[in-house]
């Protein structure tokens, strides 16, 4: 697959199916993208919603975040559930504050050492908020990546991990990283699904390798018991 093929094909997806209205989407600084993000890692669009918005109301910036107490940031996490997540917040917040005079760092290594946040979340944070050129790859994007270039084996094993992010980084295009890396997390979100994928709603149905074949069942492959 020639990556912009492959990138524009995407991208032309998500000008029409992408979603491009949601409440982090509306000014997208990197502090509201670093939440909804966060929030995003385990719970789904629609239930992040409203919790994401209450939480802007009552911590609009890094500084009111850093200023509140625990207690009051795992309540408003409460029902989402993973609470190391809630907790990582509100220590990067007080981070940010004390090493970053309150400002969300804008490169990648200084992002990277913010408890809570790992290479893709990162690469998202700045990608979606500043429009730096960095990859993701997220669980969605594993997924529709194992399939379109059949990779075989568990994606939680590292040579697997190290493969995937191999083409993923080839596949990420000079332009329109921001828009590009959401439309791999929508994609994934919305048409390469776990059970019961889209496959004729693909815009790379044609170089899914694993559709070629009618294994899109097999991958991404699943952990050995
Ligand atoms: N999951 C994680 N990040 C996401 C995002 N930015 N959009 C949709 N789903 C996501």
């Amino acid at each position: 697959v020639n990556p912009d093929i492959f990138a524009a094909r995407v991208l032309a997806w998500f000008h029409r199916h992408g979603r491009r209205d949601l409440p982090w989407q509306q000014q997208p600084t990197s502090y509201r993208v670093w939440v909804s993000e966060i929030m995003l890692q385990q719970t789904q669009v629609r239930t992040v919603i409203p919790y994401y918005q209450r939480f802007m109301e009552t911590f609009p910036d890094i500084r009111s975040l850093a200023a509140a107490p625990e207690d009051q940031v795992l309540h408003h996490w409460s029902g989402l559930g993973y609470y190391a997540r809630a907790r990582n917040l509100h220590r990067a917040a007080r981070q940010i504050v004390e090493k970053h005079a309150g400002r969300f760092p804008a490169r990648f290594e200084e992002v990277l050492a913010l408890p809570g946040i790992g290479e893709s979340t990162a690469g998202a944070v700045l990608s979606l908020s500043l429009g730096q050129r960095h990859t993701i790859l997220d669980g969605n994007v594993k997924r529709v990546l194992a399939r379109v270039f059949m990779v075989e084996g568990w994606p939680g094993r590292s040579p697997v991990q190290r493969r995937l992010w191999e083409i993923a980084r080839q596949l990420t295009p000079e332009q329109e990283v921001a828009a590009y890396n959401q439309a791999m997390m929508d994609l994934g979100a919305t048409v390469c699904l776990r059970s019961r994928p889209d496959c004729a709603g693909c815009p790379v149905m044609d170089c899914c390798q694993a559709h070629g074949q009618d294994r899109v069942r097999d991958f991404p492959g699943r952990r050995k018991a």
